[in-house]
């Protein structure tokens, strides 16, 4: 069978009386459609992240059912299609070395199909950008409903979330955690489906897309299996068939206005260090850029207003009884632009104007916040050029301030190998540097820059060190780390100079980071990290297109060009 159109699709073809039409029509009445089915519009696609290969995605399967029924009962025609999925867990570099690939897969999928609009369903952390960059660059009106955190689990009577595997790890290698103690764990630490149940990289993403205005309000904090977040997915289905009747892209919603609003709540809620590159991602699809100096100047006018883990005692769920993101963002209100728009199609400020924030210590006001300002520190210096990012809100503030002595890593197989020598010498002043582990090095950053604190520290009771690479940490991880040093040291960045015993400068106040090394001995090393250049598949397009972490990770070739994406047609209800 050949196809004689070429162009994008859409689903005016199911309308179509010519030849075309009717093949679609009738492949999908083989499918089991109805005749009166294959010609409603408009069509609503549902990408769906599902697979058995990524359990924080699990619930998806089910959402989509709600999502159908909301579509339908619109007046629109609802078809599910899968992509591939990313579970931090399991991939391997890195699940960001396969974001890109995921938001091309999602991309083509939308601009090939025959659908008017659809609904995103991520969950796991780089589905949910990966769906967003992909769906801003197809252009189609789109939505977004998230898997949504799984339930806390129990350990002696106390809450078991998933960040406090990085204690139960540590408590493990310094012995004072048994072997069968950490079996029983394995069997709690993961009570359910859905993703991480702290504010780490989904919940953090989730409720980015959430204030982008790409999701409803209010839907980013609703648990897992809950019959609140299967109601949003119905509604979500129901709204999607408004923005494509309406013709309504994503670039309505994902604004510079908006992705300003989204780094402001990133800061106030302490969210994850991983949403930086994010956003700049995001925002590279519209064709704009953040930048570190405006990301700073942000980050020191918001306030820091959640105290929830991992960078807090208290849990998701008391911060969404405290009116979840919708509070926040009204705490925020005087700080953002109200005039972009949220999910249901309104502006924020409309929204705004019927939330209350509830009182709670999950959830501080603006006027008695944790933090003045200041919770992600954007840094820049000598050791850093292009910048380097620190949640200050999760270090220790007796390192915000730290001048001490390198200790220097080639690469995650070297820190394993000897980050317990006690022929190092590592002490409570020491920095420990890790390299190697950036966009290229990693490659794609994996999440190895909370690197472990020796067990002979942990013997000691240091629960923190200094701790500084090209690599990206876990949202469910804290501590003094700084991250995303660029240029990286395979990029020939200054990190790949260090030696053990230079003297590294942090300021976290100043948004400094130094190497007190002298130029002229500098100009006489020789960099110490290189990375191979992969010839074939996916790995050589990666090599040569990945952008450093100031720019987002995106690749140089997806990011929005001159060339305009096509207005998105209104499509009409029905046609019979
Ligand atoms: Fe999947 Fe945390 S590992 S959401």
């Amino acid at each position: 069978m050949s196809q004689n159109d070429t162009k994008k699709g859409n689903g005016d073809v199911f309308s179509s009386p010519d030849r075309d039409g009717f093949i679609h029509r009738a492949f999908m009445r083989g499918a089991g459609h109805s005749a009166a089915a294959v010609r409603r519009r408009p069509v609503i696609g549902i990408c769906n992240s599902f697979s058995e290969l990524n359990p924080c995605n699990a619930g998806l399967r089910d959402l989509a059912r709600s999502v159908e029924r909301g579509v339908v009962a619109a007046g629109g025609f609802p078809l599910e299609f899968p992509t591939i999925s990313l579970a931090e867990p399991f991939i391997r570099p890195s699940t960001l070395y396969l974001r890109n690939l995921m938001a091309i897969d999602v991309e083509e999928m939308i601009s090939s199909s025959p659908i008017d609009a659809v609904v995103l369903l991520g969950g796991c952390d780089k589905t949910v950008p990966a769906q967003l960059m992909g769906a801003i660059s197809a252009g189609k009106p789109a939505m977004a409903v998230t898997a949504g955190p799984r339930a806390v689990g129990r350990l002696h009577g106390a809450p078991l979330t998933i960040d406090d595997l990085w204690t139960l790890s540590d408590r493990r290698r310094s012995g004072a955690l048994g072997e069968d103690e950490w079996e029983t764990v394995e069997g709690l630490l993961v009570p359910g489906v859905g993703t991480c149940n702290v504010l780490g990289t989904a919940v953090t993403m989730a409720m980015i897309a959430e204030t982008l205005g790409m999701s409803l309000p209010g839907s980013s904090l609703l648990p897992a299996t809950s019959g609140a977040r299967a109601a949003a997915a119905e509604e979500t289905g129901r709204r999607a068939v408004e923005r494509a009747r309406g013709g309504q892209p994503p670039t309505d919603f994902v604004t510079p206005a908006a992705l300003e609003n989204a780094f402001r709540m990133l800061c106030a809620v302490s969210g994850s260090t991983n949403a930086v590159i994010h956003l700049e991602a995001i925002a590279g699809r519209i064709g704009h850029r953040l930048g570190m100096r405006a990301m700073a100047e942000w980050s020191w006018s918001t306030p820091v207003l959640a105290q929830v883990r991992p960078s807090g005692p208290h849990l998701l769920e008391d911060l969404e009884e405290a009116g979840g993101l919708p509070a926040v963002l009204k705490e925020l209100q005087p700080l953002l632009h109200t005039d972009a728009l949220a999910g249901t199609g309104e502006t924020w400020a409309q929204v705004l104007s019927r939330v209350t924030h509830r009182d709670s210590p999950a959830l501080r006001t603006a006027a008695d916040p944790v933090f003045a300002a200041g919770g992600l520190a954007m840094l820049h210096g000598t050791l850093a050029p292009a910048g380097a990012v620190l949640k200050r809100s999760a270090a220790d503030p007796r390192l915000w301030r730290h001048r001490g002595p390198a200790v220097v890593f080639d690469g995650v197989a070297d820190l394993h190998a000897r980050i317990d020598d006690p022929g190092l010498g590592i002490t409570e002043d020491s920095v420990l540097v890790l390299r190697g582990a950036g966009p290229v090095g990693g490659p794609g950053m994996p999440e190895v820059g909370q690197l472990p604190i020796p067990r002979r520290l942990l013997h000691k009771g240091v629960t923190d060190l200094v701790r500084i690479s090209d690599a990206r940490m876990s949202g469910t991880a804290t501590g003094t780390v700084v991250l995303h040093v660029a240029p990286e040291a395979a990029e020939g960045g200054p990190l790949a100079l260090v030696r053990d015993g230079d003297p590294i400068v942090l300021d976290a106040l100043d948004g400094r980071l130094d190497l007190d090394v002298d130029e002229a001995e500098l100009a006489r090393r020789t960099p110490a990290v290189t990375a191979p250049a992969p010839r074939r598949g996916y790995a050589a397009l990666y090599r040569r297109h990945i952008t450093q972490a100031p720019e987002g990770c995106d690749f140089d070739f997806l990011t929005a060009t001159a060339e305009p994406s096509p207005a998105v047609p209104a499509v009409p209800a029905d046609r019979p």
